[in-house]
């Protein structure tokens, strides 16, 4: 209840199913494979890779995972929760191999890259394990586990990136799609296990992306999320067009794709975001206007031992900025409580960020030591449980004040919402989001609008997490 992560981009509490497009037909697909992922989208756009190399070797992919031949699972390491849902759902995989022997398993993704085989020792059902710069040889290691034998390969590259690879859209609502941009991460935050389970920091082909993002347009997709876990310090040599491509300049290629798409992205680090980021999110009206900007602690002293690389101040001027150059961004941030040696004052520090700051939304974490990372090594967890609990859920209660008061201040605005779909309670209302990436949830009526269509909606009441309102006639 308190870990309140939910339907976040990068949410390392997603969890589930991917629903694939269904191969049916039985003789382009004699076999089947069911996927489901945990953790950030990044693992959500790793299964779509995964999905088209094996459309290719002939696997048709399953919603039913009784029913497959291949069962694979991919894993998040991120905090230890993460951790203990994959095992949880591993040992319902291990009733199916029990009645159906012939099935393999396998873990994709950060858990199967941490532990390596250590995995096969200890998780006796377990066939295959895969890290996330391996998935190309996933084909050869299902042969090799047909045989009997376990196959593992977790090789870390310093320039894989599947750029050539057309991922396979599972679970889609077909207007809103992620598109990978770079893989791993240099930065070393010294809570966080993601430099070790994704490798170096690689950034994609951009003329590969801007032709995926323009076949998505093309299919009528109407919104794209650039992905990776520090999206500002993309950085791409195109030696074909002679140009250095910056994240800005990136951003700016696909918005000129079509004014009809919008472009969003996550996740940038506070240091690395430059003001010519700032000035391309504001000269064009496609690409939202909001910022993912997780701050982590209020206390420069933490900031510090987490190894941020700014201050409190400086991350303070950094919001200013936003507001300056894109008056009225949407802004969001994540948040750790109970880091090691955190104390009261810097709690307080953190309040006082978030309050500063006034987040439309945020994602709020306890401190997870995970193994091997700079704090594990460096410093004690020496928080106590209770602590840690009561500081997040003052942390809570503050973000869910702000949230109210922000979505309260949208009342009486009108917004561009792109529709998505129909909203979870009725199927008599659309449901969609505007440019600050807030929900908004209004009457069909009698109009003609359908998913991927824009609409002007005039907002008429708010709560915590959604906008409701009106259809402009
Ligand atoms: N690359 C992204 C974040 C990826 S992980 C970024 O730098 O913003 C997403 C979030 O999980 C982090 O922002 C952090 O708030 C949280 N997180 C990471 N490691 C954690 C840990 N060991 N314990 C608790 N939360 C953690
Ligand atoms: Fe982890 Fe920091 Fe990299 Fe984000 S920027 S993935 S928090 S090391
Ligand atoms: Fe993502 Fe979890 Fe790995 S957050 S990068 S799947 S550790």
């Amino acid at each position: 209840m308190l870990d309140l992560a939910e339907n976040k981009i990068h949410d390392e509490s997603r969890q589930g199913e991917s629903l694939a497009p269904f191969a049916t037909d039985p003789i382009k697909y004699g076999k089947r494979f069911y996927i489901e992922s945990y953790g950030c989208q990044m693992n959500f756009s790793d299964s779509e890779i995964v999905a088209s190399i094996l459309n290719g070797e002939g696997f048709g992919a399953t919603r039913n995972f009784e029913e497959a031949d291949l069962v694979l699972i991919n894993t998040c390491s991120i905090r230890e929760k993460a951790e203990q849902t994959v095992r949880k759902r591993l040992t319902e995989f291990k009733k199916l191999k029990q009645n159906k022997p012939g099935v393999l398993v396998g873990v994709l993704g950060c858990m199967a890259e941490r532990l390596k085989s250590k995995f096969l020792e200890e998780e006796q059902l377990v066939d295959i394990v895969v890290g996330p710069d391996a998935y190309r040889s996933l084909p050869a290691l299902v042969e090799e586990a047909g045989t009997g034998q376990k196959a593992v390969n977790v090789l870390l590259s310093r320039d894989e990136t599947y750029a050539d690879i057309s991922p396979v859209r599972l679970d889609s609502n077909g207007v809103t799609a992620f598109v990978s941009i770079m893989r791993g991460c240099n930065n070393m935050c010294s809570f966080c296990v993601v430099p070790f389970t994704r490798g170096r920091e690689r950034s994609r082909d951009a003329v590969s992306i801007a032709t995926e993002c323009r076949a998505l347009f093309d299919k009528g997709y109407r919104e794209v999320t650039l992905l990776g876990q520090n999206v500002d310090s993309y950085y791409f040599v195109d030696e074909v067009n002679d140009e250095i491509v910056t994240f800005a300049k990136l951003l700016e290629k696909v918005a000129l794709i079509s004014p009809l798409l919008r472009v969003r992205f996550s996740t940038s680090h506070p240091k690395d975001i430059t003001d010519d980021v700032l000035y391309t999110i504001a000269k064009h009206e496609n690409i939202c206007k909001y910022i993912h900007l997780p701050v982590q602690s209020g206390s420069t002293r933490v900031l510090q031992l987490m190894n941020r690389t700014y201050t409190k101040e400086w991350y303070l001027a950094k919001v200013d900025r936003v507001r300056e150059l894109i008056p009225d961004c949407g802004i969001s941030s994540d948040v750790i409580a109970g880091f090691c040696t955190e104390t009261e004052e810097d709690h307080m520090e953190t309040l006082d960020v978030m309050q500063y700051s006034k987040y439309d939304m945020s994602y709020m974490f306890i401190y997870s030591e995970r193994p091997g990372t700079l704090a594990q090594r460096r410093y004690e967890d020496d928080i106590p449980e209770e602590i840690k609990k009561r500081r997040l859920t003052e942390i809570v209660g503050l973000q869910n004040r702000l949230s109210s008061e922000s979505n309260r201040k949208d009342i009486g605005k009108t917004f561009r919402v792109l529709i998505e779909g129909d909203s979870k309670r009725s199927t008599d209302d659309w449901m969609g989001r505007n440019t600050h990436n807030k929900v908004v949830v209004f009457p069909k009526g009698n109009s003609n609008f359908k998913k991927g269509d824009y609409v002007m909606v005039t907002v008429t009441d708010s709560t915590q997490a959604t906008l409701l309102g009106n259809l402009d006639e």
